[in-house]
């Protein structure tokens, strides 16, 4: 007996291959992340994310210029201050390193890509939470709301085209969306981190923004073990006005992507965080993995499960092989 049916045909040739191919990755879907950090002179290497850098301003310019010429859809800036203190306040001061930045940006690639922000308060606390504390020392939910309206309006007026609130407070997106349009920004969109867990992955971002926390996140961002519950903050969040909403991480939760990407009817994102970047570069750098190879996959496989966009350390570097 002879398979009657014969899938391998239209794996013949790389031209068959390519005819066929269901998923495709554009450099236009990328956007990537970068750190800038306040009194810099040179740019400082993140030891744990080989390749990725804490920006002086001078350099941040350069690589965002470069990230457009290299055809990147957009880019999402984190600040990391010089001094902190229990309310964040750095974050909202139009003279903080985020804000001083995103002006620095904007001056440098206008509206040629999408210039994205970090509206959270955990990379300007002493304490390194996503918001503010209450007496106990939990993390006040509507105390932070009132600071992320004002973060995400200081944002928009240096210069960010979209904001990104990723703080996993109730009400963060219906509340910047009010103070935003408020403040006569109804053109300023918002990217929310809708479904954001509780990862280890995150380890290395960690030391890319000089992380002061002890402790965990478990109060605000989602159990790992939660699906339906991601499903739950995502309709929240579109009800609450999100423009686009995002799962993150990427590669341990492509089942929950694929679910939001079939309820959702705003554009799905998904963050490849800094773990996911780094796992296979430290593979790659010992000569187990196939950097561009496994780079490329992974962005399919995100791609493939419903992402839209995708956040990746690895944007300038795929679209040059993509555009090989
Ligand atoms: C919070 C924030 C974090 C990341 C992006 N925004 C850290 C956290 O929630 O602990 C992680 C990104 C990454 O790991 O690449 N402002």
């Amino acid at each position: 007996m002879y398979p009657t049916s014969r899938p391998r045909r239209l794996r013949t040739t790389p031209a068959l291959r390519r005819l066929v191919s269901e998923t495709s990755i554009e450099p236009r879907r990328l956007v990537l992340p970068m750190f800038v950090k306040e009194g810099a002179t040179e740019p400082v290497p993140i030891m744990s994310m080989p390749g990725v850098v804490q920006h002086t301003r001078d350099s941040l310019r350069k690589a965002a210029a470069e990230a457009v010429a290299a055809g990147v859809g957009g880019i999402m800036l984190f600040g990391v201050p010089a001094t902190r203190d229990a309310a964040g306040s750095a974050g909202a001061d139009p003279e903080g390193v985020l804000n001083v930045a995103l002006r620095d940006v904007r001056a440098e690639v206008g509206d040629d890509t999408v210039v994205m922000a970090d509206t959270c308060l955990d990379e300007f606390t002493d304490h390194g939470h996503c918001g503010v504390l209450d007496q106990h020392g939990r993390v006040d939910n509507d105390a932070t709301l009132a600071a992320y309206a004002e973060l995400a309006v200081a944002q928009v007026e240096s210069g960010a085209h979209m904001v990104g609130p990723s703080g996993m407070m109730d009400g963060q997106v219906g509340t910047i969306r009010a103070a935003l349009d408020g403040a006569g920004h109804t053109d300023a969109g918002i990217l929310a981190y809708s479904a954001k867990f509780a990862s280890a992955f995150y380890g290395p971002f960690r030391e890319a923004v000089d992380s002061q926390l002890h402790g965990d996140r478990k109060t605000y961002q989602q159990d790992p073990a939660n699906a339906r519950e991601a499903l739950r903050e995502v309709a929240l969040d579109l009800a609450e006005g999100a423009d686009v909403v995002m799962v993150k991480p990427a590669m341990s939760y492509t089942d929950v992507l694929r679910a939001v990407a079939e309820v959702s009817d705003v554009p799905v994102a998904a963050y490849q965080v800094s773990g996911e970047y780094s796992m296979i570069e430290a593979a790659a750098a010992n000569g187990w993995l196939d950097r561009q190879r496994t780079v490329l996959e992974a962005l399919t496989s995100i791609r493939r499960a419903g992402a839209d966009v995708v956040l990746t350390y690895w944007a300038v570097q795929a679209a040059g092989w993509l555009s090989e």
